[in-house]
């Protein structure tokens, strides 16, 4: 037996592999360093979900279907206005997913492509929508524009334009966040759509996956641990101390990865150009400070978690929506292994290795002890 299925093949795909040896994470055979260099987030989509990169006039159709489905309807409007502000956003996000399975069913499996592209446009804009409202009472206005899904985020959060950098490094990270083979919430999808479940409730399981702090949830655990130190004296201390009483460092450690996460030099490259000039820019060094520690110490490397942190806290983007942000891009991948697991499904339903009692007599309710 293999604990939380360690090293088990339990399906295959053509989508993504995270390769054995170095810098070998593949979205359906291209390098996500090239993407990530090369592409806008639209053109990552089209290729996990149609499994070629789009030529110029497929981009073109595929980017104004999804900014078609930007808008948000007038019932999750009010379901939005209804959430409260300490709500941890990925509810909200996972609340927008369910309801809109409500109003706008998937009906027939002819239509996963639609859901897949509803979902990329309106994730950003409901998740700013209820940030705002809630947060100040503000109702942003959602424009069906030309933005790309990472200048859209930003815009609707910012309330204005994002500057040329701030949307390039969005893009990098959605790319680098967008798939990652039979990881838990991909794998939360795939069981459910194994089911022959509706769109809707692949992705709502999924986004529930995510949210743990073991999984998704881990760059806002790492944001928390880097603000709590003034200079890298006082965060080395502390971690040290941390692994001395057998603490998680969050950001650090990889179910698959042995050596290092490939995602990691490029968020991290970004993570210094941004930290130039920001009253905040030590956050950079005592995140480097810590994953030299992390190295020495424990020969764990930093994932692609640990300096998204830092990169987006320099972007002014709030701790809370960083989990969020990664199901606006996870949410690709995830559509590309619902429709993947339909093509060719069975139900998923492993075996347990059973260690409870041998067979008992029964013992009526008055015998009991
Ligand atoms: N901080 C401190 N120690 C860690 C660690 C971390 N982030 N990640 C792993 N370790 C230690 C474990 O405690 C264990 O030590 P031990 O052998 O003395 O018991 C050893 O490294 C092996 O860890 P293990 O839990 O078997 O690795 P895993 O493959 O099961 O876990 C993670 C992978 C991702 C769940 C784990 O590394 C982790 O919890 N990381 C922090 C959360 C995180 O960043 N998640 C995002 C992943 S992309």
């Amino acid at each position: 037996m293999s604990k939380g299925l360690r090293g088990i093949e339990a399906g295959e795909t053509s989508i993504c592999t995270v390769g054995e040896t170095e810098n070998n994470l593949l979205y359906r055979g291209y390098n996500v360093i090239d993407l990530s260099q090369n592409c806008v987030f639209e053109e990552v989509c089209f290729l996990l979900l149609n499994g070629k990169l789009p030529n110029s006039s497929e981009l073109k159709g595929f980017t104004k279907n999804i900014f078609s489905k930007r808008t948000i309807p007038k019932s999750l409007i009010s379901v939005l206005e209804k959430i409260p502000k300490e709500t941890n956003p990925m509810d909200v996000l996972r609340t927008t997913c369910s309801f809109l399975g409500n109003i706008e069913p998937e009906k027939s499996f002819d239509n996963q492509m639609n859901c897949a592209e509803r979902l990329l446009g309106i994730f950003p804009s409901a998740l700013n929508y209820w940030y705002h409202f809630s947060h100040s009472g503000k109702k942003i206005s959602i424009e069906n524009d030309s933005e790309s899904i990472a200048g859209h985020f930003l815009s609707t959060l910012y309330g204005k334009k994002p500057s040329e950098t701030e949307e390039k490094v969005m893009n990098v990270s959605l790319i680098l966040y967008a798939e990652h083979e039979f990881n838990a919430s991909t794998f939360s999808a795939r069981v459910c759509a194994a089911t022959l479940s509706d769109f809707y409730s692949c992705i709502t399981a999924a986004i529930g996956t995510l949210r743990g702090p073991l999984h998704g949830g881990a760059n806002e655990k790492a944001m928390d641990l880097i603000s709590q130190f003034k200079d890298e004296e006082q965060a080395a201390k502390s971690i040290y101390s941390m692994l001395e009483n057998k603490e998680l460092i969050m950001g650090f450690g990889h179910a698959v990865y042995k050596k290092l996460d490939p995602r990691n030099d490029i968020i991290k490259s970004w993570s210094k150009k941004l930290s130039v000039g920001k009253i905040n820019q030590k956050l950079y060094d005592i995140s480097c400070r810590i994953e030299s520690i992390m190295k020495e110490k424990k020969g764990l490397f930093a994932n692609a978690d640990f300096f998204h942190a830092s990169a987006y806290n320099f972007m002014d983007i709030p701790t809370k929506l960083f989990t969020p942000i990664f199901v606006c891009s996870r949410v690709s991948g995830w559509a590309a292994h619902i429709i993947e697991q339909r093509s060719n499904n069975k139900l998923i339903r492993p075996g347990a290795k059973y260690v409870g009692s041998d067979p008992l007599d029964f013992v009526p309710i008055n015998e009991r002890v």
